[in-house]
Order: C-alpha cells, then sequence, then structure tokens
C-alpha cells in the first residue's frame, strides 16, 4: 500500500530552476565605531580598514547575526590595527578613501570598486555579484584583462591558476594527484590576482568548503557552502607587498630549529629499535649527513597514540639518547585517531573529560582508522588542545623535539574520507557542526601539538610537520604535501605547488623525495633528491610494500649523486637559515617563483620549472629520465654558472647541460651569500664562508644558536654586507646591524671575479671593509 511518502516534495521537479537571490541594494548606511554598515535589501555589509591597503569585507543574510568578532586565524595585532579612513556619502554611492585605496559602495546595483591611491581601478565587482541560492554564498568580480592568479597553498597544476577552478575542502587524497584532483590535504582560501607589477590579495576567511571559479570569461566566482561571506582585500601594488599583508593577517612562521632544515630520513615504516640503529650507523659509515630520522605507525603499540610497542621499542629514552649523541633526532607520528578501548587512559580520559567530538545528541563519534574504531580530539576547544599538548610530555621526557602530526583532514577510512559533517564542535562555546569548521580541524591539532611541545621543551624551539592545515598554519607548522608517487610527474608538480605555498604564507614546505607510493628508482631519486636540497622542507619518505630508497638503494653511481646533494645542503645551510630569518620577519618565501621577483617579465608569469633560491640563486631541476640537457630561462641581470663560473647575459633562454649529477644553478651577479663546511648533522659547526659574485648588492647574514628562544631577547647577530664597483675595484664593506652572539672574529669571502676567476679572502671582521682591484 502506497503512503504520503509517494508524494514527497523532493520527486516533483521544480519548473522555476536555481534561484539566484542578489543582496539587492543598499538602503541605509551606520556607521558603528570603526565599522562601516550598510543595509541593502536582504543583507547587511561591513567593512573595516584594519591598514590603508587591507580592509575587511563581511556580507550577512538579513536573517543572519552579524557578528564581527574575527576568527582564530587572525592574528590579534592585525585585528586590533584600524587605518584612517575619509567617508563621504554620495547620492548614489558611498566612498572610504584611505592613504592607499579608495572603495567605492555603487547602492544600485550594489558592488565594490577598489582603486589605487592614483584613482587607478585595481577590483570591481560584478553588478549584483553579491547573492546566494539554497546551496550556496556567491560573489563575483570581474577579470582584469591579462590578470594571472596564484596563491591557494598546495594545489595541483601549474603555478598560474588562470582558467582552473580551485576548491577548498581537506581531503586524504592516496590517488595519484593530477591536475583534475582540486582538493588535497591543506586549505588556503587565499588568491593573489596580478596584472604586471599592480598586485591584490583576496584571503577568504571561511574554514567550511568555499570554491574559486577562475574558470569563466568576464568575472571570476567565489562560492561558500557554509557560514557567511567574509573576507579580506589586500593591496600591494607588489605581490611581495600582498604577501607580507597576509602574513601581517595570519601569521608568520617562527625560525624553526636548524636541525629542522637538515636532511630527514622517513620511511613507512622503519619498525624496531635495531633497525633504526642500523639506519643511523649507515648515515655515519657512509658520512651521509642526516639530522632526523622518522617512526611512522609501526612504533606505537597497536597504533594507540602517544604508546610505544613494548617489544618493538623496549627503551625508546636509551634509544633517542644514543642516537642523539650521534647527532640525529627522532621525529614521530601522532594521528588525532584515539583507540576506542576502555583499557587505554588516553581515550579513557577524552570520554571521561569530553574531550571527543560528538554528535549532538551526546554519543560520541567513531571512525575507523589505523587504530580501528577511533575518537577525534574536538580541537575547537582550547582546553582540549591543553590536553592533547600535555600528552606528549612522556614524548619529551623520552628526548623527542619534534612530532609529525598526520591524518588530521581528519581522514577517515569511509565513503566521505572525513568526519560526518554533522558531528558538532564546541567551538569554545559557540558551537558549529563539522561540515562548518573541516578546513581547521588539522590546523588546531598542529597548534595544539605546537604550543603543548613549546610549554615542555625548556626554551627549546619544536618541530611540528602536518598534512593537513588552513590558513595561519605557518606559525604552528611545516608542511609536507601528503602521498605524492614515485612519479616523474610528480616531481615536477612538486615545484609550483611549493611555490604556490610559499605566496600563501607556508614558507616551510616541501614533498616525499623520491615519491612515497609506488617503486622509486636511482635515477628519479638522485634527481628528486637535487630538487628537495633546494627547497624549504626536505625529507625522503616512501610507502610501505614499495621500493626502499634510503640513499644508497641503487648502487654506487647514484648513492653518489644522492649524497653529493644532501652534502650540498648543508654547504648551503647558513644561506637557508638566513633566508627562514627572512621568512619569518617578512613572511616571504625562502623558495620563490620568478614572477614575485621579476613581474614586468611575462615570461615568468607560468614559469613552473625554475624557481629562485631566496632572490639570485636560479635552480632549474631535470624532471623527466633520460636528459641531460635543459633549457633555462634566465630574467634580466647577469647570470654565473655555479659549477663552472661560465656567465650568461639574462632576458633569454640558454640550453644548460646537465649531467646525471648536475643540477643547472646560476648565480646572480651581484649577489652575497654564506655557505659553510660540509658536516654530518646541524649541530656540528660549520665555519663560514661569504660567496660574493662580484657587482652591486647586499646581504644580511643570520646567525644565532639555532635551537632555542633566546633570538627573541636579542641573541643573534645580523651582519649586513654590501658591494659595489668603483673604478677597477670592487669595494666590500660589512657592518654588525646587531650583535647579540658570539661569532667569529674573522671572515672568509670567496670572491667570484670575471671569467670564472675567484679569490679568497680571511679578513678581521673588526676592519668593516675590503677592496679587490677587479
Ligand atoms: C599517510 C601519510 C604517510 C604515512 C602513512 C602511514 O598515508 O600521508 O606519509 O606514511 O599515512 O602513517
Amino acid at each position: 500500500m502506497e503512503g504520503s511518502e509517494q508524494i514527497k516534495p523532493e520527486l516533483h521537479k521544480s519548473t522555476t530552476g536555481v534561484e539566484y537571490i542578489s543582496a539587492g541594494d543598499i538602503r541605509d548606511f551606520e556607521k558603528s565605531g570603526d565599522t562601516y554598515l550598510f543595509h541593502s535589501d536582504n543583507a547587511v555589509v561591513s567593512v573595516q580598514f584594519l591598514t590603508p591597503a587591507l580592509f575587511r569585507f563581511k556580507l550577512v543574510r538579513k536573517s543572519r547575526p552579524l557578528q564581527l568578532e574575527f576568527s582564530r586565524v587572525i592574528e590579534p595585532a592585525a585585528a586590533a590595527s584600524r587605518a584612517e579612513v575619509v567617508f563621504t556619502a554620495h547620492e548614489d554611492s558611498y566612498e572610504l578613501k584611505t592613504a592607499a585605496l579608495t572603495v567605492t559602495l555603487t547602492k544600485a546595483p550594489f558592488g565594490l570598486t577598489v582603486r589605487d591611491a592614483q584613482g587607478r581601478v585595481i577590483s570591481e565587482d560584478e553588478a549584483n555579484g553579491y547573492g546566494w541560492t539554497k546551496e550556496h554564498l556567491l560573489f563575483s568580480t570581474k577579470k582584469a584583462q591579462g590578470e594571472n592568479y596564484y596563491g591557494f597553498g598546495e594545489k595541483t597544476g601549474d603555478l598560474n591558476k588562470k582558467g582552473t577552478v580551485q576548491s577548498m575542502w581537506n581531503t586524504d587524497v592516496y590517488a595519484p594527484h593530477v591536475p583534475e584532483i582540486v582538493e588535497l590535504y591543506q586549505s588556503i582560501p587565499f588568491l593573489l590576482a596580478a596584472k604586471g607589477e599592480s598586485v591584490y590579495g583576496l584571503f577568504l576567511d571561511n574554514p567550511g568548503k568555499t570554491e574559486f571559479d577562475l574558470n569563466g570569461g568576464e568575472t571570476y566566482r567565489i562560492s561558500c557552502h557554509t557560514g557567511d561571506l567574509e573576507y579580506y582585500f589586500l593591496y600591494g601594488p607588489t605581490m611581495k607587498d600582498v604577501v607580507g599583508q597576509y602574513t601581517f593577517l595570519t601569521g608568520r612562521m617562527p625560525i624553526p630549529p636548524k636541525w629542522a632544515i637538515g636532511y630527514h630520513q622517513s620511511r613507512y615504516s622503519y619498525e624496531t629499535d635495531l633497525e633504526v640503529r642500523e639506519l643511523a650507523q649507515n648515515f655515519r659509515n657512509k658520512e651521509i649527513p642526516c639530522d632526523v630520522i622518522y617512526l611512522d605507525i609501526h612504533y606505537m603499540d597497536e597504533y594507540r597514540v602517544f604508546t610505544w610497542h613494548p617489544t618493538r621499542f623496549p627503551q625508546p629514552q636509551k634509544l633517542l639518547g644514543d642516537l642523539r649523541k650521534d647527532g640525529f633526532r627522532i621525529v614521530p607520528i601522532v594521528d588525532p585517531g584515539v583507540k576506542k578501548d576502555a583499557k587505554y587512559i588516553v581515550y579513557r580520559e577524552g570520554v571521561t573529560h569530553e574531550h571527543f567530538c560528538k554528535y549532538l545528541e551526546g554519543q560520541t563519534y567513531t571512525g575507523v582508522v589505523w587504530p580501528g574504531e577511533s575518537a577525534f580530539p574536538d580541537f575547537t576547544n582550547t582546553e582540549t588542545q591543553k590536553w592533547w599538548g600535555a600528552k606528549h610530555a612522556g614524548f619529551v621526557a623520552d628526548g623527542i623535539e619534534g612530532i609529525w602530526n598526520d591524518m588530521n583532514e581528519p581522514a577517515i577510512f569511509n565513503e566521505t574520507k572525513t568526519m560526518d559533517l554533522e558531528v558538532m564542535h564546541g567551538n569554545d562555546g559557540d558551537p558549529k557542526t563539522h561540515g562548518e569548521l573541516h578546513n581547521h580541524y588539522g590546523l588546531l591539532m598542529s597548534k595544539a601539538t605546537y604550543e603543548g611541545l613549546k610549554e615542555q621543551l625548556d626554551g627549546k624551539r619544536p618541530f611540528v610537520l602536518t598534512r593537513a592545515g588552513y590558513s595561519s598554519i605557518q606559525k604552528y607548522a611545516a608542511v609536507w604535501t601528503g602521498d605524492n608517487r614515485s612519479f616523474w610527474e610528480h616531481l615536477a608538480m612538486s615545484v609550483p605547488m611549493i611555490l604556490n605555498m610559499g605566496l600563501s604564507g607556508i614558507a616551510f614546505a616541501g614533498a616525499d623525495v623520491g615519491g612515497f607510493a609506488h617503486h622509486t628508482n636511482g635515477e628519479l631519486l638522485a634527481r628528486w633528491t637535487q630538487v628537495g636540497a633546494f627547497l624549504p622542507y626536505f625529507r625522503n619518505h616512501s610507502a610501505i610494500g614499495f621500493a626502499r630508497q634510503e640513499p644508497w638503494s641503487f648502487g654506487e653511481e647514484f648513492e653518489a649523486v644522492v649524497k653529493k646533494y644532501i652534502e650540498m645542503r648543508y654547504v648551503f645551510l647558513p644561506h637557508l637559515y638566513t633566508l627562514f630569518h627572512e621568512a619569518s620577519v617578512s613572511g616571504l618565501p625562502v623558495v620563490r617563483p620568478l614572477v614575485l621577483e621579476y613581474p614586468q617579465d611575462p615570461k615568468t608569469y607560468n614559469m613552473s620549472d625554475e624557481f629562485l633560491f631566496g632572490d639570485s640563486i636560479l635552480i632549474a631541476p631535470i624532471t623527466q629520465p633520460g636528459t641531460d640537457h635543459r633549457a633555462v630561462y634566465l630574467p634580466a641581470g647577469t647570470w654565473v654558472d655555479y659549477h663552472t663560473g661560465e656567465v650568461h647575459e639574462g632576458g633569454r633562454t640558454i640550453l644548460a647541460h646537465a649531467p646525471l649529477d648536475v643540477l643547472p644553478m646560476y648565480v646572480k651577479q651581484g649577489a652575497v651569500f654564506a655557505t659553510g663546511n660540509v658536516v654530518q648533522h646541524s649541530g656540528e659547526k660549520q665555519d663560514i664562508t661569504f660567496h660574493v659574485y662580484a657587482g652591486t648588492g647586499s646581504y644580511s647574514f643570520y646567525e644565532d644558536d639555532a635551537e632555542t628562544f633566546a633570538y627573541q631577547d636579542g641573541a643573534y647577530n645580523l651582519l649586513r654586507l654590501e658591494q659595489r664597483v668603483e673604478g677597477s675595484q670592487l669595494l666590500l664593506t660589512w657592518t654588525e646591524e646587531h650583535s647579540g652572539y658570539e661569532s667569529a672574529d674573522q671572515l672568509t669571502f670567496q670572491i667570484h671575479l670575471q671569467g670564472g676567476r675567484t679569490e679568497t679572502h680571511t679578513v678581521s671582521k673588526a676592519a668593516g671593509n675590503l677592496a679587490i682591484t677587479l
């Protein structure tokens, strides 16, 4: 017998099509403190200027309350700052003017036009571009002619995201990462729109699912599946300015401990105490430098987090102590899933103190991950973050200073790959569904981990590595790009991915060198190690069931190349550390796409197969098998082949010869950078040599104790070096901009002169200058 079910509404298709309701026309204005509020037919809009070139825009439907507290990812200093605004009400529009921008809000149809101080249009919304359907809040802006798009954090595909659709939903993707996969582990809803040298940024602060459709002809469209429409508009004019503004807003990476930027070795898994000891011994016997060994899930007792396997790792403290004496650190993996087991203390505590995510009705949510059925801490509550952070005390007592957070999208072994969307998050008293906060989960787990470690490490800097994240993750963790494969295509793709992460605030990023899944081979490992050596995070990691890929896995020829480039990493470590310091201060990335330094050169706009290490060392990796030549585009300037000393004029493409042991590298004339001698790990003292490529340029060399927060109290050195040519002489001068840490009295310079000629000079630091005849 049929019941009422047969006439359910969804069985009858609507004939009205998709309904779009626009925000309507602006009817009214009010000022509340330093916030400008505009009431339209169907919505309320607020605008606040935090700096003259940075404003926050928020739109809520009339039926929803307008909450103006800043989200948890906005830096308190940014949230507290305000710029001076001159407000004018016109008949058809309102105008908000600062020293840098003029924002015009037209009343009917409603939309924003942003102009720079000279009155040039930077961005213009589509008429009636703000509105909603039943499913989405939408917003459309006109594309400017010739505009290119960057940012978006960890994404597949090329550097320039023009014509693509980017979606934000942290997802555990084991299937090969290909351009059509638009959601990976991280979500950074930050777009950089670049029109030549004029660049603006748009940060959509929404941790639910959101999309950026850059594929339309005239406009691009942004949609939010949950929450309100809240974005920050950041103006440059340069891309560097926008990255600076974005990291002012969402925070900058603290300087990592130096050991965290050395070479790291991992495998899923090094399964026993003995295996780890042998691995470490192999590195030292073969004199291949290494700072860190990772422990993947097998170190645990049936994958219970914060435990050690009783027979595989019977004496963790002893193991760690012995390895530490030999210069190694151990970083264990910690996933969020807590095994459901009434005998297990972490699970018991979590249930008893209500730390786990629950359904609205009160039942704890469980999902299946490595340990089987597991509960998931609700990191949106500060109390739970503290509880989780404190759980690391045992590790710290064992000698651990770094933690690897994985599966924190959170990944669950089910069809949706994650937690039920209706699971509730306490959110410190402002409950929200998982669907609304999904992209915050990994960020908050790493925050809890970082802060917990920091509290326990007695002044030492913690290191956290994470797979999932959201804007501001850079404050807590380095990011690796998840489960790539041992494919040449994935080596190539890792470069634009990491470059865009750098433009999105994440200066400390890298991919699994050699590839995680699938079998690698000697040639791929050698070429991948060359690239990894010059990317911010440098770890070789591979999956269970696939070929081993430690440096010595493919015979002597490949081992020699791998060793050479791991050694190069250490030779460049003093410079790399200086670049990390710069990133921590300015937010600028350690590795840079050419477009960041050469925005006036259209050839750089989608250059994805070359990058800059800092601002003056160009790296052009080989990302194809059986290849010993490649085309290298050198931008404006004079460039010196790092290996041969050959000089090339820029603004053209050259053919580089790159047999297996050569990574094409070019140093810009005028560059100065610091190197050190080869060491076996970052704890060994390095003697510094400054390389000076004769010309005009400067360098600020940074050093500190490499492992504590004493630098924050002034215990660091900043040495400013400048060079210029006067007549037939090269003049090199230096001053101590800051001197708070012990350092050498002598400075050694290697001067690179015309024709590949080099001269070495060691002089007293007190001298302050050096003149060399050219
Ligand atoms: C996930 C991680 C991978 C790790 C594995 C086992 O796939 O992305 O790096 O090795 O889990 O823990």
